[in-house]
């Protein structure tokens, strides 16, 4: 007589959901001499992220391109949508919110150019914007991602 253990009528052994954990590492994203071919400011997609690396005073810093506003890009592809690299802070062109580029804090007032709306405001809270350890070795510019 043929029995069937209730064993092998469980789950399979793979489930049908699969997560995939990538570890993060040291990425080679540009070089010094690219971002300086660039006018000082360059986004390199690195493990999937837009990334803005932007060079003050010889130190290299990486952004989110994306802004935590709304979350347009920082630095885009046509002329008229680029944002300022200055004091330190890059500044999204769509509504003047300066980011630090050393923490992503937003230093002075929130979305300045943006109407303050009746009943939502400015369309959300302040939110730093996310940043990328980063690292120069030799010309090359790596990041943490
Ligand atoms: S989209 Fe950048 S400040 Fe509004």
């Amino acid at each position: 007589m043929l029995q069937i253990k209730s064993s092998t009528m469980s789950r399979p052994a793979f489930s049908r959901r699969t997560v995939t954990v990538q570890a993060a590492s040291w990425t080679k994203a540009t070089t010094t001499d690219a971002i300086k071919a660039a006018g000082g400011k360059l986004v390199v997609e690195v493990a999937g992220q837009k990334v803005l690396f932007a060079e003050v005073d010889g130190a290299v810093y990486a952004v989110s391109n994306k802004c935590s506003h709304l979350g347009l890009p920082l630095v885009g592809k046509t002329a008229l949508f680029q944002g300022k690299v200055t004091n330190g802070c890059v500044v999204c062109p769509a509504h003047n919110t300066a980011f630090d580029l050393k923490t992503g804090e937003v230093k002075g007032e929130w979305c300045p150019k943006f109407p303050n709306l009746p009943l939502v405001g400015k369309i959300g809270d302040s939110k730093p914007l996310p940043t990328f350890q980063s690292r120069v070795t030799g010309s090359d510019v790596e990041v943490f991602a």
